[in-house]
């Protein structure tokens, strides 16, 4: 891959996929100072819990430069209940605490190998039609949008203060039509409703000119950051399957969507 462009409409997210680019030393610094800090409560939870709460507090405010906000963003990805990132309508983070002992909350080789690869990517922050505008007659697009909650109060797409409801499903469906048309190739995944009901053909109807495969992925986002440098672990109760949609023209034969899963 010579060029890739990521794009997300999260702010936050961004400001540290900028940072871990642009800024890894700096980043590394703060890091390992709020995991000292945070590693030596560990056995006083009141303790503990008054420094995430305060964290957390100073990441709503949004007042800290760059490499500060990155920073207590990672912090509360790895120390978080579950490594969930969730906002209300005031863009404000509303995780409560894990219960994890000592996490890794400053992987320094890990930022800097994703500081590197990210040398040759250019990370944009808006909407996803926006990212037409970057591709050439030779470009693929995956997305990973907001999954459909698999039931009405397991609703799980609070990424941004503006909920992903089906009508953003919809819209971005529309979306791969039109890349369709333009001759693109894209991939798309997302949960698989219909694996939890079987009547409910949400995703099947919406994309039934393309090709779907189903995929078995339990995974529960972190449910031990401490096993999988991803921070994603293939055990857990969260998503029965996901599902995978591809561009029906051109694309990738099966087993590369499987590879993509793997
Ligand atoms: C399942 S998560 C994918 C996270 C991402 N792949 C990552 O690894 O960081 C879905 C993402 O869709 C983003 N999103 C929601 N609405 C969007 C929109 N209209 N355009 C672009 N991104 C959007 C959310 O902010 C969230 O980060």
């Amino acid at each position: 891959m010579k060029k890739a462009v990521i794009n997300d409409i999260n702010e936050d997210l961004i400001n540290t996929y900028k940072t871990i680019a642009s800024r890894p030393s700096e980043l590394i610094s703060i890091l390992q100072i709020l995991q000292d800090e945070y590693h030596n409560l560990e056995g006083n939870e009141d303790n503990k819990k008054l420094y995430y709460y305060q964290k957390r507090g100073l990441y709503n405010s949004r007042k800290e430069e760059q490499s500060g906000q990155a920073a207590l963003f990672i912090f509360l990805n790895r120390t978080c209940f579950n490594g969930s990132y969730r906002v209300n309508r005031k863009n404000e983070y509303n995780v409560p605490m894990g219960g994890y002992k000592k996490p890794t909350i400053c992987d320094k080789e890990n930022i800097l190998a994703v500081s590197e690869a990210l040398q040759k990517v250019e990370i944009l922050c808006g909407d996803f039609e926006q990212t037409l505008n970057y591709a050439d007659n030779n470009s693929l697009f995956y997305f990973d949008p907001p999954y459909k909650p698999l039931s009405e109060t397991s609703s799980f797409n609070s990424y941004a203060k503006d909920e992903f409801n089906d009508d953003e499903q919809i819209r971005l469906k529309e979306f791969c039509n039109k890349l369709d048309l333009l001759n693109h190739t894209w991939i798309l995944s997302n949960s698989d409703v219909k694996g939890k009901d079987e009547n409910d053909n949400f995703f099947d109807n919406l994309y039934s000119d393309f090709n779907i495969q189903r995929v078995e992925a339990k995974r529960s986002i972190n449910a031990n950051p401490e096993k999988n440098d991803l921070g994603v672990t293939l055990k857990g109760r969260a998503f029965r399957f996901n599902l995978f949609v591809r561009s029906s023209q051109k694309g990738f034969p099966l087993q590369s969507l499987t590879q993509l899963v793997a």
